[in-house]
């Protein structure tokens, strides 16, 4: 197969993320950009020498890009990769696949329509312990899934943020820009379908107009549950309960200070207080702390690898090296080497997104949400 040519859609944080991945994968290429903003095609077309479109109408229909990577706010991302798939590229979507479940559907409909793939972005569903976790149960080694808890504390309300990313009407918010990554985890490794979702959620903070807090209890199919616990306030990191590792792999410092009580930014200054490159590290991504509890036994992530604790006593299980954001890169050239479907594919985000809206609703009615079938 001739080399992939991947183009990024948003030069924002996210694709501070992605870029550093395209060198270490064998097969794919970046390829070119967009980005409304002028500052960010520069940096870009100076650091890679490739183009940088300011439409990105014009860049899908660029005839040398097979894919592109959306990495633009989430009311654009149904618009953008029917965009992409319309023009005959496959579409790698960042978390949350979209902001209705209408979009959802339209966005599966068009890859469908014009056979490309649609995979979701940044799932840490493709981070290898979460992978390896689904694994596990999926064997049936330790007997079915009963109970998945999956925590997460972090800043995101103290990181520069636009107004439109805290929007809830925006299909933005911390819940559906966090939530996302804590419900593919639990869905990906209970390996069933959700069925109900109660919820409550809290907004806390005066200077940031978005929930900030949620606990949800999802149940799945055969009456197993997660329980998803979110907190983005900053005064505290959950990766202080992983071994110091946090979402890259990195190392955290325990007891951080907190950052400056945010407000919403206006563009300039949250471009330029965001130009700073995360690099990952070296230890196994941890998103969070999950506990799987399992019929015959429990399993959760060490620094390298899972700790299975059975009647056997504590056994741990060493992975394969990390593989970052080329994680995605290596599932889109796979499958379509294999010509198969990718994994998250459109209807995994949709499920996932299903759970999110439900959490916003059962912590607005007050009441549970069954999920449809
Ligand atoms: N920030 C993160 O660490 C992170 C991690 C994983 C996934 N994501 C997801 O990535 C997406 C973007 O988030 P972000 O944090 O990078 O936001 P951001 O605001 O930092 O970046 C968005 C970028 O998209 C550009 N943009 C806006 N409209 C555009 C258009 N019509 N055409 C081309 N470019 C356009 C903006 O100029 C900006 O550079 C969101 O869906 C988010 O959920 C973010």
């Amino acid at each position: 197969m001739p080399e992939l040519r991947v183009a990024i859609a948003g030069l924002g944080a996210a694709s501070k993320l992605v870029l550093p991945s395209f060198s270490s994968v064998e097969g794919v290429k970046l390829a070119a950009a967009s980005d409304l903003r002028a500052e960010a095609r520069a940096k870009f077309t100076t650091t890679y020498g490739l183009p940088a479109y300011d439409d990105i109408a014009q860049l899908c229909a660029a005839p040398d890009i097979d894919a592109v990577w959306i990495e633009t706010p989430n009311h654009l991302h149904c618009e953008h990769a029917i965009l992409a798939a319309s023009h005959g590229k496959h579409v790698i979507c960042a978390k949350p696949l979209a902001t209705t479940l209408d979009e959802c559907d339209r966005m599966i409909a068009a890859a469908k329509e014009n056979g490309v793939r649609l995979l979701v972005g940044h799932s840490k569903v493709l981070d290898t312990p979460v992978a390896a976790m689904a694994d596990i149960v999926k064997s049936g080694r330790l007997g079915r899934a009963i109970q998945i808890d999956t925590l997460l504390y972090n800043d995101w309300l103290r990181r520069p943020r636009l107004a439109e990313e805290l929007d809830e009407n925006l299909g933005a918010g911390f819940i559906l820009r966090q939530a996302p990554h804590l419900i593919d985890i639990a869905s990906a490794i209970m390996g069933a379908r959700p069925t109900q979702v109660r919820a409550l959620t809290g907004s806390w903070d005066d200077k940031m107009p978005t929930a900030g807090n949620c606990a949800a209890l999802v149940q799945y199919e055969g009456g197993a549950f997660a329980n998803i616990s979110l907190n983005g306030y900053g005064y505290f990191d959950s990766s202080e309960l992983t071994f110091g590792i946090g979402s890259m792999g990195d190392a955290r410092a325990a007891g951080a200070k907190p950052k400056s009580r945010g407000t919403p930014l206006s563009a300039a200054e949250k471009y330029a207080a965001a130009s700073e490159t995360r690099e990952r590290g070296p230890a196994q991504p941890f998103f969070g702390l999950t506990i799987v509890s399992c019929e015959r036994g429990v399993i959760r992530q060490s620094p390298s690898g899972l700790l299975v604790y059975t009647d056997d006593g504590c056994e741990e299980i060493s992975l394969p090296p990390p593989k970052g954001r080329a994680a995605e890169l290596i599932e889109l050239l796979d499958a379509l080497r294999e010509n198969r479907d990718v994994f998250p594919n459109g209807a995994f985000g949709k499920q996932t997104l299903a759970v999110c809206l439900a959490i916003l609703r059962s912590a607005r009615e007050g009441r549970d949400v069954a999920l449809q079938g």
